[in-house]
């Protein structure tokens, strides 16, 4: 639909977790800046992030061996020079962080207390309120927005990027709730456009990221021809709270950090059964522990597994982890007296789209960074509390790009849209498709079922515009671009497990899938 109204501004960052706060804070000194987010400040991933911020604060640690265990857990397919830039800017961006008002949690002497998660040699991991690290940095981030005078439009869906007659971007269309605004469809006109809109996880059954993770950004990028990579890697959390096997939407999350303070993990008969599968038994990375525990469950047939930190006892439960408490006791477990029934499920997408070691994309003008953007820091699985900090790093560093290359572009060309959309109820059926057959374990049988199935689910132009219907919409086009990813990578690289290709291939398969528009079925 043509848009009823238009805004002026000079950068527009669309979401609102620690990558689009971060970024919209750090562009302002660069021109007026426009932040744009689908529901509430403080809807999305970032709030939910438990275990930590990981960067090498104590002085015994270097970047050097967080460079080490990233590129570790990536299995090759990390770039070096992205990682080398997480983890050396990675120290002062954590402090920047302190200095703006984030309170970590404290050793006795007063230095920041460090926790440990699956894939770290050392402990490294900053975390607040024990468990609580996304709020924590959520609340000091929003308060510091709140002192800013960046715009902000809540509740308001990104629909497409305006380009313009020479394929920069030029703005983004966006679907606005009206909640003390204008409705309906609005056009934003920027010079630099910034994606920050987090994660996918809602093109599964059953993920540890909330109702508004669902691949806005990603599929914006490949409707406007962007590049997009890695997409095969989605991470399945090994620990979400087990709710029963028709268990659906956002899933309770039980740390690694659980894990790195003593918890092991057990079948029904108590046998701690990720010992002997790595030297590092249950905080191997974390590929390796999902697998473990899949494995297990076929061997044993039993449908979830135990993490058993009852020796913690009642104290350290509630200094260290109350929101897992919290959250076990309202489903009726004590994990101060019993194990916690534990599954996979899909957590985090260590793709997305396409970006340079400043956030650039492939197209001029449009940046990315947070979950949605795959800088390279990632490879084929992303190692334990990197996301924050890619998130803080990234953002930081685009804002210094767009700063130095603002552009002015011409007169916005139509947006290259969907040429229709799926009715909102598609999100289930999508949802079922995908868990059946393209979630934590994979063969070619079951990719092609569901490259069929997301194909019958055809987009129609009769359908309204709603909400609703564009995050179906763009549900679907990730849902067929991880599919499409997916049966072409014959081989089990990080988080992408092929059962009919067990081995790692790094003759043939050491290198990146790029998907574009067509892949995805636009
Ligand atoms: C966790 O606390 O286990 C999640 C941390 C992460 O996803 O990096």
């Amino acid at each position: 639909p043509a848009p009823g109204w238009t805004a002026d501004t000079d950068i527009v960052v669309i979401g609102s977790g620690v990558a689009g706060l971060v970024a919209a804070l750090n562009c302002r000194p660069h021109g007026r800046v426009l932040l744009v987010t689908k529901a509430l400040l403080d809807a999305g991933s970032t709030r939910w992030a438990q275990g930590g911020v990981a960067a090498a604060l104590d002085p015994a640690d270097t970047p050097g061996e967080h460079l080490a265990d990233t590129l570790t857990a990536g299995v090759g397919l990390c770039s070096q020079d992205a990682v080398r830039a997480l983890v050396t800017d990675g120290p002062d961006a954590v402090r920047r962080l302190i200095a703006l008002g984030a309170e970590f949690d404290r050793a006795p002497g007063g230095d920041l207390a460090l926790g440990r998660e699956g894939g770290h040699h050392r402990r490294r991991i900053a975390h607040a309120g024990g468990d609580a690290t996304g709020a924590e940095i959520s609340r000091a981030l929003r308060a510091a927005l709140k002192e800013s005078d960046v715009e902000v439009i809540e509740h308001a869906l990104v629909l497409d990027l305006l380009l313009d007659a020479a394929g920069r971007a030029a703005g983004v269309t966006l679907h606005v709730m009206g909640q003390g605004r204008p409705g309906g469809v609005g056009a934003v006109r920027a010079r630099a456009v910034v994606l920050a809109t987090g994660g996918l996880g809602q093109v599964f059954a059953a993920t540890t990221n909330p109702e508004v993770s669902t691949g806005d950004g990603v599929a914006l990028a490949l409707r406007a021809g962007a590049a997009v990579t890695d997409l095969e890697f989605v991470q399945f959390h090994p620990t979400a709270l087990w709710l029963g096997p028709d268990a659906r939407g956002r899933q309770p999350l039980i740390s690694e950090a659980v894990r790195g303070e003593g918890a092991h993990l057990v079948d029904r008969s108590g046998t701690r059964f990720m010992v002997g599968r790595h030297e590092l038994a249950e905080l191997a990375p974390r590929d390796v522990v999902a697998k473990g525990i899949m494995s297990r469950m076929a061997e044993t047939g039993e449908r979830h597994m135990l993490l058993d930190a009852r020796e913690f006892g009642a104290d350290l439960w509630e200094r260290r982890f109350p929101t897992i408490l919290a959250a076990c006791r309202f489903h009726g477990i004590d994990p101060v007296t019993e194990p916690i029934p534990v599954v996979p499920a899909a957590h985090y997408a260590s793709g997305g789209i396409r970006t340079d070691l400043h956030g650039r994309t492939t197209v001029p003008g449009l940046y990315a960074c947070g979950e949605t953007a795959c800088t390279g820091v990632h490879g084929a699985n992303r190692l334990a509390s990197n996301s924050l900090l890619e998130g803080l790093v990234f953002a930081e560093r685009i804002a210094a790009a767009v700063g130095a290359e603002l552009g002015e572009p011409g007169p916005a060309v139509a947006p290259s849209g969907p040429s229709g959309l799926l009715d909102g109820g598609a999100r289930d059926a999508i949802q079922r498709i995908m868990s059946a057959d393209a979630g934590v374990l994979r063969d070619a049988a079951g990719l092609d079922r569901a490259a069929r199935a997301l194909d019958a689910l055809a987009p129609s132009p009769d359908v309204a515009p709603d909400v609703a219907a564009w995050e179906a919409t763009n549900l679907h086009a990730v849902a067929s671009a991880i599919v499409a990813a997916a049966r072409r990578r014959t081989e089990t690289r990080g988080s992408h497990w092929r059962d009919d290709h067990p081995e790692r291939d790094d003759a043939a398969w050491r290198g990146h899938l790029v998907t574009r528009r067509a892949d995805a079925g636009l």
